[in-house]
Order: structure tokens, then C-alpha cells, then sequence
């Protein structure tokens, strides 16, 4: 598979994935359980797919170095991207399972960092993207 396409899939699952938390948290700040559902299960499977294609891209293809102005800025925002992608998934998997499970109490509690901390990844993942292709401007 091209670099282009699985970039294109890469940043567009993410991307997704980011935009259907925050529509799953509209619909539980307005009541809606069985939407809010919907939504988070929805972009745990976005997210699950962009794991798979990140997958067969780090294994098909080095990857690509920045070569722009804004070298600092660019390492803080992929270490931070890294590392907080890495956390995401387990805190992903134990809010998705509490709230499956119905242990609200629980799920209230863990559910508000892990929405924080998947769409700075999801953001992160779209600034990361355009530092590399917007690169040469800068
Ligand atoms: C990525 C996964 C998820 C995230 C980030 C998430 C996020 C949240 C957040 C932030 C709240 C608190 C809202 C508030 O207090 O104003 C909440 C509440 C709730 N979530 Fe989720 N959620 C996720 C998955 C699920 C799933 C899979 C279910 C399945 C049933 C679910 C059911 C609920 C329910 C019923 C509440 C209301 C609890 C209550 O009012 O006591 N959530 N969720």
C-alpha cells in the first residue's frame, strides 16, 4: 500500500475518531446514554483502525523527518502525541469496558481524562501532519 493512501487513512481515522468523542460528549452532557454509546464505541473503532494502518505504515516505511524551521516545537509536539497515544489505550479500554459494565460511578470518574487526552492525540496527530507536509513553507 502507497505512503500517500495510509498517511490519507491514517489522519482521517484519527481525525474521526477525535470528532466523534466530542459529539459523544455533547450527547451525554444533553442526556442522550444510548447515542453517547454509539459515539465512544464508534471511535474506539476508529482508533482501533488507525492503529492497524499506523501498524503496516511503521512497518513498511522509515519514518519521515522534519525538515522545517520549527524543529523544537515539532519534538515537543510528537513526544507529547507519543507518549499520550500510548497512555490512551488502556485508559480507552477501561472506560469503554466500565461504562459496557453500567459501573457509572467508576466510569464518570476515569471517562473525562480519557476524552481529554484522546482528542489532544487526535489534534496532535493532524499538527504532526501538517509539520511534515507544510514543512518546506515554514
Ligand atoms: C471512549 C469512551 C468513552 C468516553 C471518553 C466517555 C466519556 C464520558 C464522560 C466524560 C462522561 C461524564 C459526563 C459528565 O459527567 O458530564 C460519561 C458518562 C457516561 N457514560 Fe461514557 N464515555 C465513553 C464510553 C461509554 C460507553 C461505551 C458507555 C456504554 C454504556 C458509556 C456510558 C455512559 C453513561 C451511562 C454515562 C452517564 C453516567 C452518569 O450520569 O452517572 N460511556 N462518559
Amino acid at each position: 500500500m502507497g505512503y500517500e493512501i495510509l498517511t490519507f487513512i491514517s489522519v482521517t481515522t484519527i481525525g474521526l475518531s477525535g470528532i466523534l468523542i466530542l459529539t459523544g460528549l455533547f450527547f451525554i452532557k444533553t442526556g442522550r446514554r444510548e447515542l453517547h454509546k454509539k459515539a465512544m464505541i464508534s471511535a474506539s473503532f476508529l482508533a482501533l483502525l488507525f492503529l492497524i494502518f499506523y501498524g503496516i505504515k511503521y512497518f513498511l516505511y522509515p519514518p519521515k523527518p522534519y525538515e522545517g524551521p520549527y524543529r523544537e516545537l515539532y519534538l515537543f509536539t510528537l513526544i507529547s502525541h507519543s507518549v499520550l497515544a500510548a497512555v490512551n489505550l488502556p485508559l480507552a479500554v477501561v472506560t469503554v469496558f466500565l461504562g459496557i459494565r453500567g459501573r457509572y460511578g467508576k466510569h464518570r470518574k476515569i471517562a473525562p481524562i480519557t476524552a481529554l487526552v484522546w482528542i489532544y492525540v487526535a489534534l496532535t496527530g493532524w499538527v504532526i501532519f501538517f509539520f511534515l507536509n507544510l514543512g518546506e513553507v515554514g
